[in-house]
């Protein structure tokens, strides 16, 4: 099997180009912009991949909400870009998406079968690129929603907590949901296509908790000895969902969080 990975210089592409050896082209922002159909078309017909991994996305989420039409070109046009060269060419496409469809109103994990509703530009974008693999009627395709990835690829949430250890006061807000090791979801992916899985799903880190007690968590584990403040939120330019735990039925979730930041952070 030939892989294209998109992306792969980030979080989770950077992931798929270490665990996939062989038989892959994996291409940077910099070497394939999906957003340009002529030059998807051209890598696509020349490598005939039969699996694309997109892992392209602007996923910065306060950068969308100001940059809502760029936004929109990655996360949806750039989307359908990769969806009509697959069903040109009958490649397989997996694609990801976010627990951010969501609006953080419930306060049990999200189902595939509850209506997304997301509340920033972020979400409502990847929503479209969503919809626009859905609504083609195209079978050959795997939708996973996922969350709070960490990894080694790219600077993350976890990484984050890590740098502010160098305060003494540190302020986490409650918002809930699931890390999720960059690792283990590209490794479950990869194991979901060889069975022939197709469709959406939601596949997550098993436990979901708040900002503040995975901060908590990481911070103890590093020897912080300093104050950690719950807050409500912060003031930010987009709107977060305040619960936006995943409910992996019908896959079983990936490893929790507590034992995957232990081995990302080698304890
Ligand atoms: N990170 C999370 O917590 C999280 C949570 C839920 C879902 N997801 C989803 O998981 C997927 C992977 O996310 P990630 O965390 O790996 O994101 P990431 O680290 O931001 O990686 C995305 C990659 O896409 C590249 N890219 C941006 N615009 C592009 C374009 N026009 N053409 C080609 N590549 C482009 C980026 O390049 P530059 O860096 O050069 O811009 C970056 O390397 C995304 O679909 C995201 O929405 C992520």
């Amino acid at each position: 099997m030939k892989f294209l990975i998109t992306g792969s210089k980030g979080l989770l592409g950077s992931e798929f180009d270490r665990i996939i050896e062989n038989d892959k082209l994996s291409l940077s922002r910099q070497e394939l912009d999906i957003t340009a159909f002529e030059n998807v078309y051209k890598v696509v017909k020349e490598y005939k991949p039969d699996i694309i991994i997109n892992c392209s996305a602007i996923s910065n989420v306060d950068y969308c909400e100001v940059n809502q039409n760029v936004a929109f070109l990655v996360n949806a046009i750039g989307v359908e870009n990769l969806l009509k060269c697959a069903i040109e060419f009958n490649i397989f496409l997996v694609h990801f998406s976010t627990d951010y469809v969501f609006d953080g109103n419930k306060k049990e994990p999200y189902k595939i079968s509850d209506i997304p509703n997301p509340i920033n530009v972020y979400g409502k974008s990847k929503l479209k690129g969503e919809e626009i693999i859905l609504n083609s009627g195209y079978e050959k395709y795997l939708i996973i929603r996922t969350s709070w990835l960490f990894g080694n690829g790219k600077s993350s949430l976890v990484d984050k907590i890590i740098s502010l250890s160098k305060n003494e006061i540190i302020y986490m807000t409650e918002q809930i949901s699931n890390p999720t090791y960059a690792k283990d979801l590209a490794i479950k992916v990869l194991d979901m296509i060889k069975k022939g899985y197709f469709g959406l799903f939601h596949l997550t880190g098993s436990l979901s908790v708040s900002r503040y007690e995975l901060a908590r968590f990481i911070l103890e584990k590093i020897g912080y000895k300093g104050k950690i403040v719950k807050v409500d939120s912060f003031p930010s330019i987009a709107k977060r969902p305040n619960y936006s735990a995943l409910n992996n039925f019908p896959l079983e979730p990936l490893r929790d969080y507590k034992t995957a930041i232990l081995e990302f952070l080698r304890y």
